[in-house]
């Protein structure tokens, strides 16, 4: 079987430290093309893993000859670029948050859908090994319901992960539209969307610039949201979490509680309320300073490769941007905002 061609859009944190390592240890993949601005970061990719460094990804989308795309860029080039492609019939991996609002999320999702192409997106919070435990544990129906919950990310800000540091477009809001929300707190509205297997129907939000300099866009958010199912929550994002960052989730369930990567070492702890301590050793979570594989890219070539619709599709990928719209809408008004 031919490879697949893939170009990437972007060459900075996330494409350098995920997408294409990733892809370049794929053995269906051969990676083509890469475009960014700064010429010498798609240049590097290029002698690095071969292909073809573009600084215009429109120029590299007439000139190659390719099967699908990642689109890591920032977050206002999200949606032109993955119209473009799939405008171009190709099939897209975009990062998240997916789009800058709704719309743009509609009009990808539209995009993909008419010209026959998958869209799927970069939450690879769902992949990682102590949430898909944590999944399994609560699949399984041991704990009963889940009656509440708190979900945090926090680390101390992106100038200490992207490649412009304290210059990063994740400053701007004209670039970035939001700042932890979009970040960090996307993943978790995803995550706690899918543990549960329910969808967010409430928000309340509490988001604002709460220490970072020179920036207009958030650097913490704490939000309140309800379930479907009646179930209640908070969800944290936090870029001032400068120690003990966070990525954390406990739930309290009618049979007991588990704490998914609140202590370092013991990744999953589920407490019953029989008394029982049971602790899942499965691998860490990725942080800023300790990457691990993603699995998404892995996931992404899997569905080209088998004609299968990728479950973290655009549809999911809006559902969880529009809890993230909701809370800014929330702290707007200052009113509770129904989805
Ligand atoms: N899934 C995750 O865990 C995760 C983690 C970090 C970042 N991200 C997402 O990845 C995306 C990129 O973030 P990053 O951390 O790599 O940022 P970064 O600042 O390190 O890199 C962004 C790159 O995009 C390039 N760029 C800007 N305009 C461009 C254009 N027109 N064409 C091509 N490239 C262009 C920049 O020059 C830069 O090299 C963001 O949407 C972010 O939210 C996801």
């Amino acid at each position: 079987m031919s490879k697949i061609r893939v170009a990437v859009f972007g060459c900075g944190a996330i494409a350098q430290r995920r997408h294409i390592p990733e892809y370049a240890n794929n053995e269906n993949v051969e990676l083509v093309a890469f475009a960014d601005p700064v010429k010498e970061r798609a240049e590097e990719m290029a002698a690095q893993y071969g292909g073809t460094a573009y600084t215009d990804y429109q120029e590299l989308l007439k000139n190659e000859k390719l099967d699908a795309v990642s689109v890591c860029t920032p977050n206002y080039l999200h949606a032109p670029m993955t119209i473009a492609a799939a405008n171009a019939g190709l099939h897209v991996l975009v990062e998240k948050p997916m789009a800058s609002n709704a719309e743009e999320g509609e009009q990808m999702i539209e995009a993909a859908r008419k010209n026959g192409v998958y869209l799927m997106v970069g939450h690879n919070q769902r992949l990682m090994p102590p949430h898909v435990k944590a999944k399994e544990i609560l699949d399984s129906g041991k704990l009963g319901k889940v009656l509440t919950f708190r979900t945090s990310f926090g680390h101390g800000g992106p100038e200490g992960w992207s490649l412009d540091g304290r210059d990063s477009w994740f400053f701007r809001k004209e670039e970035a539209v939001m700042g932890a929300m979009g970040d960090l707190g996307v993943h978790k509205s995803d995550f706690i969307r899918y543990l549960l297997n329910d969808e967010i129907v409430e928000v309340a939000g509490f988001i604002g610039t709460v220490h970072k300099e020179g920036t207009d866009v958030d650097d913490n958010a704490t939000c309140i949201v309800r379930m479907k199912s009646g179930a209640v929550g908070t969800l944290m994002a936090s870029w001032t979490h400068y120690r003990a960052g966070d990525n954390g989730t406990v739930l309290w369930c009618e049979k007991g509680a588990m704490k998914i990567g609140t202590v370092h070492g013991d990744e999953v702890i589920v407490e019953l309320t029989d008394g029982t301590v049971e602790t899942y050793k499965v691998g860490a979570m990725a942080t800023n300073e300790k990457q691990v594989p993603s699995g998404v890219i892995d996931e992404f070539v899997e569905c080209i490769l088998t004609n299968t619709p990728p479950r973290i599709s655009g549809e999911e990928g809006l559902r969880s941007l529009n809890v993230i719209l909701g809370a800014f809408e929330s702290q707007a008004t200052g009113k509770i905002v129904k989805l």
